[in-house]
Formats: structure tokens, C-alpha cells, sequence
């Protein structure tokens, strides 16, 4: 149990002793890992610093804008932001199996990622958020689809570049990331946020990814959060028990939620008219460790109110299902 401020100045003299006046690139994701590990790694070295952040197209609302907003204005990062969304859309055309979407999105990610990394020609370091668990877990079998963890071979980078890695955060539980990302100076609501998976939007739309889709299941999403951040949530509290450890709201209640873009019309009704639009399914899930999970019993007065500003905001979306399904035999993600 070390304290925050000696922990920080600790780390920040140990990458300093590291990497010396050498360049350090770091793919930032906007996930809680990468973040931490950029906020640091900048404490420590400043403008030697340079991340690269690639949106894919697949990233939720406002996500590109928050994350140039965190680390290029407030905090002062060097931050190159790709914005590689038709080379994303343009191989992703036509395909419609999950697995090969996962390949695709991976192998396409890699390409952005070396290709801007290999115009940084004074880099010697990549930074990554590797964590303890992973650093486990990597001992064992891969996740899948991990995107920037496959850069543990830097193999697709130019010969000249011969980059070590530099990973701050390889002791680390992701309880105590967020400790430091909030030290750091992190908003406690981006270092408390749910897991995104790498291949973002890409296995939430089902089939065939579109730029179509993906926007309207990226207005449905941000919906679906804004009123899970927004109701409270009421727990019975027993004497004695931990105040903090209680959710204030349904957000901090669930372990990961969100929305998943189902490509099927059904029929409904609006005004005078008849419509035919798409599907829309919400999934919030409970689970320590996301090996199993339980599906989150959300008060019907929230899932109406979600249901009622999808269907009324988002065109083209007539219809609002909620997933009762646990894991196992379902998974948390559709895809
Ligand atoms: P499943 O759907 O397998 O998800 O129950 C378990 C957890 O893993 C995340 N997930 C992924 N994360 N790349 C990632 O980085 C992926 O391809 C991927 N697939 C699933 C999922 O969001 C959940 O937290």
C-alpha cells in the first residue's frame, strides 16, 4: 500500500534514469491503460513524448474529440490523431464475419500505427499500458483481437527504428492505475470507465460494418450512458458497510454497458405513418472478472427512458431491445 505523490515521483525518475534524452512513442488508445501510462510517461520526459492515437471510425461519440481535448489541450501532450476512418470503412466493405472483422480491424490498426510511428525517425522507445494482469496473462494465452499488444514484437516498424519497450505500469493492478491516473490529474470519470474492446464499434455492429450503422449506433450508445451516468442508484445501505464502495449511479453499478446495432428492419409506427427501421440492442452486464457474467437488473423506468430518447432521437432507429442473456452461455460482447 504505497502513498500516490512517492509513487509518482518514483516512477517518474525510473523512466527518466530509462530512457535518457531518447524519444518515446506511445499508441494511446483512449482506454484507461494507455491513458495512465501517457500521463506518466509525460510527467516523466515531457516532449519527448509523442502518442499516436488512431481513430478507426469504430470509436464512440465524441471519443476522438475527448481524448485530443485530455492530452493535446489540457495536459499539454504531443498527441498525432490518424484519422483513418475510410481505410477502416474500405476493408471492412463486404465482411461479415466476426472473426475476420476482429483480423482486419488488427492487422489495419498495426499498418496506421507503424506507419505514423515510422515517421518519428528519433524514436527509440515504444511506450505501452501494459498492466500486471496482462503481463500474466501474456505468460499464458493471448486475448483476443488485442490490437497494440501485438506490438510486443515491434515487428512491423522500419529495421532502423529498433524500438524497446517501455511499460511503467507492468506492476500494476488496475485498481491502482486508476489511483494513479486520478493523481495524475486523469478526470475520475474517464480512469473509472468501462472497458472498450479494440475493435471498438467493429463487433457491436452485427455483420457487415457500414459508416451508416456505426453513427447511428454511436447516438443510441451515448443515450444509453448519459442515463446510465444520470440515475441514481439506490441501494440499501447496512450499518457499517463502506459508503464509498457504494455506486452513486448506474453507471458505476454495472461492470460494462452499451449498445449493439442489430441490421434487421422491423415495423413500427410514428405519427400518421408506418416506418421500417433498424434494431437496436442494449447490454449491461455485473461480473468481477469478466469470465462470467451476470446481466444487470436495470430499473424498467430507466431502460423506458433510454428506449423512449433512442427511438425519438436517433432516425432510423424504430425499435429498442433489452439482452437478458448471462455469460456463459452468451458472451458480453454479440461478436
Ligand atoms: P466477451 O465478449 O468475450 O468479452 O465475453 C469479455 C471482455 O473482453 C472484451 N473484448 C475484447 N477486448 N479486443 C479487446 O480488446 C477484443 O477483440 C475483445 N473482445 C471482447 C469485452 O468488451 C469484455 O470486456
Amino acid at each position: 500500500d504505497w502513498n500516490m505523490p512517492d509513487y509518482i515521483s518514483e516512477a517518474v525518475e525510473k523512466i527518466r534514469a530509462q530512457v535518457g534524452t531518447d524519444d518515446v512513442i506511445l499508441g494511446l488508445s483512449g482506454g484507461v491503460d494507455s491513458s495512465v501510462a501517457a500521463a506518466l510517461i509525460h510527467r516523466a520526459i515531457g516532449d519527448q513524448l509523442t502518442c499516436v492515437f488512431v481513430d478507426h471510425g469504430l470509436l464512440r461519440l465524441n471519443e476522438g474529440k475527448m481524448v485530443m481535448d485530455m492530452f493535446a489541450n489540457n495536459l499539454g501532450v504531443k498527441v498525432i490523431r490518424v484519422d483513418a476512418e475510410d481505410q477502416f470503412m474500405g476493408h471492412l466493405a463486404g465482411v461479415s464475419d466476426p472473426e475476420q472483422k476482429r483480423k482486419i480491424i488488427g492487422r489495419e490498426f498495426v499498418e496506421v500505427f507503424d506507419k505514423e510511428s515510422g515517421k518519428l525517425v528519433n524514436a527509440k522507445w515504444l511506450a505501452q499500458g501494459t498492466i500486471y494482469p496482462d503481463v500474466i496473462e501474456s505468460a499464458g494465452k493471448g486475448k483476443k483481437g488485442q490490437t497494440i499488444k501485438s506490438h510486443h514484437n515491434v515487428g512491423g516498424l522500419p529495421e532502423h527504428m529498433k524500438l524497446s519497450l517501455l511499460e511503467p505500469l507492468r506492476e500494476l493492478f488496475k485498481d491502482e492505475v486508476r489511483k494513479l491516473g486520478v493523481a495524475l490529474g486523469l478526470p475520475h470519470d474517464m480512469v473509472y470507465r468501462h472497458p472498450f474492446p479494440g475493435p471498438g464499434l467493429g463487433v457491436r455492429i452485427l455483420g457487415e460494418v457500414k459508416k451508416e450503422y456505426a453513427d447511428l449506433l454511436r447516438q443510441a450508445d451515448a443515450i444509453f450512458i448519459e442515463e446510465l451516468r444520470n440515475t441514481p442508484y439506490e441501494a440499501t445501505i447496512v450499518p457499517g458497510f463502506d459508503q464509498d464502495a457504494v455506486p452513486k449511479n448506474w453507471y458505476d453499478a454495472t461492470s460494462q454497458a452499451f449498445a449493439v446495432f442489430l441490421p434487421v428492419k422491423s415495423v413500427g409506427v410514428m405519427g400518421d405513418g408506418r416506418t421500417y427501421e433498424y434494431v437496436v440492442a442494449l447490454r449491461a452486464v455485473q461480473t468481477q472478472d469478466f469470465m462470467t457474467a451476470h446481466w444487470a437488473h436495470l430499473p424498467h423506468s430507466l431502460l423506458g427512458k433510454v428506449s423512449n430518447r433512442i427511438i425519438n432521437e436517433v432516425r432510423g432507429i424504430n425499435r429498442v431491445v433489452y439482452d437478458i442473456s448471462g455469460k456463459p452461455p452468451a458472451t458480453i460482447e454479440w461478436e
